[in-house]
């Protein structure tokens, strides 16, 4: 966050400053009616939109597939938690926007730059209410269905351990902000408690066309496929972070891909009649569901005109959160495919990336105060990239537009299961 203060300005006499740090002080023990209150949720617009989703998925889940009744009411208890999660969420950003702020925590939008809306210190971090909902709702739902001997429950907290880190992580990236290749590995760390508790198999089924090559149809891969795990944490939390700068778009994307894991899972449950299948695919469920509701509460605020911003904190949380579904649900390939925008924005950004070409602080489109609209830059970015292609437009147009474009990748992912599904695997 390269616009974000932090304390007083080093030429300022040592009285002043000491002044100053104890107002602040005093101003962040005692909540005061004189903060500004962040604009009205766009809570209608998410709703709308919401409301189909959730209608499709639990006509799936409860009429369509013939889904075991203790199935279903874990599902079932998983999604009024869930929708509860989205409550607290929407009442605890405004209080939590306050906070941040008077702790400096805060960033410009960039792309109104040279309006009154440039001017407004926009909350930043805002994940850090997500992040702390969506474990308060995963750590008490495995009183709703998990048993003590499940032998889901020792990889089920390593990976809320992992997501626990990475928002610490996330967190320390915001208030510290660490230069960006640091950023890159930090991951890789909070990966850990998942890949050092990971008792689950090593191995990988030979797509068919391959067999004859390969000799085998099932290849152990052993410290490989845990080699794997970590580079895919790292890829989700990074390609999520780099995707990123229009209002709307972190939250949006994670929303889209959520949504799309939440109806592969249950088309995986309803097809399959293995109860181990069907339970990694509950426990993906289990996550993502939380995941959806949360980061809908977050878009209320963060849709355009953003009221808070997520932060690193968030999108390394909704990375990893996305990434330990996949892998525990073993559906990384999948979960890839519905990663296609951000698989496109990481090979655009690589020359920039890996240092061939200048890489700025920001890579975001001009934006013009007389028209309103964001023209395309040459940085290597999807964002510009859509800019580039289908002409100038509106920051709202481009957010909604991509994410149509990670829809679209999503609904390509489905077309292509359904063909493959027999041939390939
Ligand atoms: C990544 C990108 C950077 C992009 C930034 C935007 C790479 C290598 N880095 O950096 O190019 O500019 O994300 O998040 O690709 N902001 C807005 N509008 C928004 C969201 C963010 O103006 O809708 C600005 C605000 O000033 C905010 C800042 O971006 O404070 C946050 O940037 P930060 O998340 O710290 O950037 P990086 O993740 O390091
Ligand atoms: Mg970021």
């Amino acid at each position: 966050m390269a616009a974000r203060k932090r304390g007083p300005s080093a030429a300022k006499p040592a009285a002043m400053m000491a002044e100053e740090t104890k107002k602040s002080d005093e101003k962040a023990i005692s909540p005061s009616l004189e903060d500004p209150s962040i604009k009205p949720s766009k809570i209608g617009q998410v709703l709308s939109v919401s409301v189909v989703f959730f209608g499709a998925f639990f006509y799936l889940a409860f009429y369509h597939y013939k889904i075991e009744k203790e199935l279903r009411w874990s599902i079932f208890a998983n999604s009024v938690l869930s929708f509860v999660g989205f409550g607290v969420t929407l009442v605890l950003i405004p209080v939590a926007s306050k906070y941040v702020l008077r702790r400096n925590l805060f960033g410009y939008d960039i792309n109104k730059k040279g309006t009154a809306q440039g001017s407004i210190k926009v909350p930043e971090s805002l994940g850090i209410v997500v992040g702390i909902v969506f474990l308060v709702l995963a750590i008490l739902f495995q009183y709703a269905n998990f048993t003590s001997d499940s032998i889901w429950l020792v990889e089920y907290n390593a990976a809320l351990a992992s997501i626990c880190f990475m928002v610490l992580l996330g967190f320390v990236d915001d208030v510290l902000d660490v230069p960006w290749r640091v950023k890159l590995v930090l991951p890789s760390f909070a990966a850990l408690p998942l890949l050092m508790a990971y008792a689950g198999h090593t191995t990988i089924i030979v797509p068919k066309p391959l067999i004859p090559y390969v000799g085998i149809d099932v290849l152990d891969l052993g410290w490989v496929y845990k080699l794997y795990m970590g580079l895919l944490a790292v890829f989700c939390t990074n390609s999520i972070n780099i995707h990123a700068g229009i209002n709307g778009l972190e939250a949006g994307q994670t929303a889209v891909i959520a949504a799309a894991i939440l109806i592969h899972n249950i088309m995986q449950i309803g097809a399959s009649s293995d109860p181990e299948y069907k339970q990694a695919h509950a426990f993906s469920i289990y996550l993502a569901q939380p995941l959806l509701t949360t980061t809908l509460g977050l878009l209320c605020y963060n849709w355009y005109p953003s009221s808070v911003f997520v932060g690193d904190t968030y999108t390394y949380f909704a990375g990893m959160a996305m990434a330990v579904i996949g892998i525990l649900a073993h559906f990384s390939e999948t979960l890839l495919i519905f990663f296609l925008p951000q698989v496109l924005n990481f090979l655009a950004s690589c020359p920039q990336l890996f240092g061939f070409i200048k890489c700025p602080r920001h890579r975001l489109p001009r934006f013009d105060p007389q028209t309103g609209l964001l023209t395309g830059t040459k940085d290597g970015t999807l964002v510009n990239i859509f800019l580039r292609l289908f002409g100038r437009c509106s920051e709202q147009s481009l957010c909604i537009r991509l994410l149509l474009f990670q829809a679209l990748c999503c609904l390509f992912c489905f077309v292509l299961r359904y063909f493959l599904t027999g041939w390939y695997k």
